[in-house]
């Protein structure tokens, strides 16, 4: 079983992932996925407060995945090691928890997904960096040339995309102005980026997070696009919710 949301943010909307909520989750064992969207957020004081949420994730059956979004401690986050787990490279965080890595491409009970997480913070101006704001958030070059060297691999075809935010294309991306201003100079515009790999790439369902809603968005070529928050779904399910 694939199960998916997104937005987490440690203790504040975590509770959508607790099994007495998410009663799916108790018959899950630890060959079944749980992924997260970006802003897990349980990566962020590097202490006791990631410490209690981590040691309790850590207890559930599932395995816990998730991208990265714009509320992890990428100080912190990079600090873990590095791993190649099913295809790809993760942050290994625990036994059952891992950080899949952007541009990478993992197989997943028989499907690929590619991950490309990141998202700008439209309130950064109230943030400070390396304190809860980090330029990470924002993909660099280096990245980029990672994912397409490695979509090249696959013919540009995968079953399923999960990012943070979303492609330039999609209404959404609209909804805050972004600029480039206050990120490192090898920093690439990341909806403009998406876009390119949106219009190329030949994929079944678009996953993200960032706008905490749940909604579908179609795309010109009747693509999905499902953007999660509350929202704890299961992958088969969706797919026959779609068709
Ligand atoms: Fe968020």
């Amino acid at each position: 079983m694939i199960y998916l949301t997104s937005d987490t943010h440690r203790e504040i909307d975590i509770h959508k992932i607790n099994p007495d909520e998410f009663k799916a989750g108790l018959q899950m064992n630890r060959d079944d996925y749980l992924i997260i969207c970006g802003d897990f957020g349980c990566i962020w004081d590097g202490a006791s407060g990631d410490r209690f949420w981590l040691n309790w994730l850590e207890t559930l059956p599932w395995t816990t995945l998730f991208i990265d979004g714009n509320h992890e401690n990428f100080d912190v986050l990079k600090s873990y090691p590095e791993e190649e787990w099913n295809g790809g490279k993760v942050h290994r965080i625990r036994e059952n928890i891992y950080h899949l890595q952007r541009g990478e491409i993992f197989q997943l009970q028989g499907k690929t997904f590619f991950a490309f997480g990141g998202g700008y913070s439209h309130d950064r101006i109230y943030r400070t960096e390396h304190e809860n704001w980090w330029t990470d958030e924002i993909c660099n070059q280096k990245e980029c040339q990672n994912a397409f060297n490695n979509l090249e691999r696959v013919d540009w075809k995968v079953d399923y995309v999960l990012s943070h935010d979303v492609f330039a294309s999609h209404p959404f991306s609209q909804r805050y102005p972004v600029s480039l201003e206050g990120y490192p100079e090898d920093a690439v515009e990341l909806h403009g980026f998406l876009d390119e790999i949106e219009k190329k790439l030949e994929y079944q369902i678009w996953f993200h997070g960032h706008y905490h809603e749940d909604h579908v968005v179609w795309t010109p070529d009747q693509r999905p696009v499902v953007s999660l928050f509350d929202r704890v779904v299961e992958l088969d399910q969706i797919k026959t919710d779609l068709q």
